[in-house]
């Protein structure tokens, strides 16, 4: 160990600085999940409930736009982070700018609601792909905790989703859309206040990064690079490009938690339990809670699983699979719903998010650890865009698809997700041997 490494401060047995990433990223997710869980509720609502009266296609596409502009951001923001003006600042910056974009939410007009929402996604691209690239340098090359380190900070993402509903949401929904969306800018700006007092303690990460970043220009000088590619890494580049268009299918219909599914719980769920009445976006909150739970116990299924262990694409066409049957087991609900004009019990989008969790659980992890196995060393950045683009494209598939909720049956549209993503599992369980051969050697 180093001495620096041995310098540094401990937060359970990691660098203390994973818990200032740690925090930074909880209320980062805290206020985009608080947000987000209103949004197309606030778009639909009419003007007499305080809402923006737009028509479900409209609200849908907006949100589409919205959070394919959130992860399609992180590309230039990683850029940003790299050419101009360092990890620490990027994020600072993208806090302050995020922070800024949810006060403008609070603020009830729609320039102000416009000029928010792109503020947003602006501050999130700048914050989010580089927040996890600070916990990277928190751990040197050999240190074996590195991957225990980013399953922490996905609690962390998770635990800010968790809590975000379940207050922004009742504050929206029951008191004032505006006052949820502040809540949200309230949680950024405690982000950003601790993220400023905790900056020793990423410090010694981040000066290791710059050392790092100054060794590799110099030998990429003395090596003299060629910029072509073998055939060995073409063949690796184009598994990336397969499983992206998988990534995108995933996340087409996973993210459309925050709309279809948002509405269907909004309109067609009974929302009382034994004598309470909850509001609608407090079903946002299961599925954080659900990965909070599961990710233990997936981790030691894994390792339990030993040398039987899922390969990556294997697990990629079961992440397909689980999401594909949680559309499907809405087919049933969303018929039950309509055909008879009823509200539904709450076990069925608690079964959907469920199911959606251990999708998530087999797919979430393998897509980023994969690209950076997988992407020849000099690009892995530029690859890690892409894979966030995957993810913004699936996004705004989400949207588009929520597009269609006042306009088809809804057993229709759930039964048309559930056939494009099962039928995807399927078609890449087939890929597995062919797409194992093009990884040569990578698991
Ligand atoms: N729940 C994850 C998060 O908010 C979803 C996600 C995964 C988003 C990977 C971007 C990249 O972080």
């Amino acid at each position: 160990m180093s001495n620096i490494a041995v310098a540094e401060k401990q937060w359970f047995g990691h660098p203390r600085g994973l818990a200032t990433c740690f925090f930074t990223e909880m209320w980062e997710r805290f206020s985009y999940y608080g947000m987000r869980a209103l949004l197309i509720l606030y778009m639909v609502a009419p003007v007499d409930k305080g809402g923006l009266a737009f028509s479900t296609e409209k609200g849908a596409s907006i949100y589409g736009w919205y959070t394919m502009g959130v992860y399609a951001m992180s590309v230039p923001g990683g850029w940003v982070a790299d050419k101009l003006l360092g990890l620490y600042r990027s994020v600072l910056l993208g806090g302050i700018i995020i922070a800024a974009g949810h006060f403008m939410m609070a603020y009830p007009s729609l320039p102000t609601f416009y000029a928010g929402l792109i503020s947003i996604v602006i501050g999130t691209g700048l914050l989010k792909p580089n927040v996890s690239g600070i916990v990277g340098t928190l751990y040197s090359k050999e240190d074996v905790r590195r991957d225990a380190g980013f399953s922490i900070f996905y609690m962390g993402i998770n635990l800010g989703a968790f809590i975000a509903p379940l207050i922004c949401g009742p504050l929206g929904q029951r008191i004032n859309w505006h006052y949820g969306f502040g809540a949200a800018g309230v949680g950024m700006t405690l982000g950003v206040i601790q993220y400023v007092l905790g900056k020793k303690h990423i410090a010694p990460g981040l000066a290791r990064h710059e050392k790092d970043e100054v060794d590799e220009r110099a030998a990429e000088r003395a090596e003299g690079r060629s910029s072509s590619f073998t055939r060995e890494e073409w063949r690796r580049i184009s598994v990336i490009a397969i499983l992206f268009f998988f990534s995108m299918l995933f996340w087409g219909a996973f993210e459309q938690a925050g709309s279809s599914l948002n509405l269907f719980a909004d309109r067609l769920t009974r929302l009382s339990f034994l004598q309470w009445n909850f509001p609608s976006t407090l079903f946002q909150s299961v599925q954080p809670a659900f990965v909070i739970i599961f990710s233990p116990i997936f981790a030691w299924l894994w390792l339990r699983m030993g040398r039987h262990e899922p390969s990556s694409p294997t697990k990629f066409g079961f992440g397909l699979f689980f999401v594909g049957l949680s559309f499907l087991l809405l087919v049933p609900g969303a018929a039950l719903a309509q055909s008879q004009g009823i509200k539904v019990s709450p076990m069925w989008l608690i079964g959907v998010y469920l199911l959606q969790t251990f999708g998530e659980l087999c797919l979430s992890p393998v897509g980023l650890s994969m690209v950076t196995k997988l992407a020849p060393p000099r690009i892995v950045g530029l690859m890690l865009g892409v894979f966030f683009l995957s993810i913004s494209f699936g996004n705004k598939l989400g949207g588009y698809c929520a597009g269609f909720f006042d306009r088809l049956p809804l057993p229709k549209l759930f039964g048309a997700v559930a056939g494009t993503t099962l039928t995807a599992a399927f078609i890449l369980f087939l890929l597995v041997k062919p797409i194992r051969k093009l990884m040569g050697g990578v698991h």
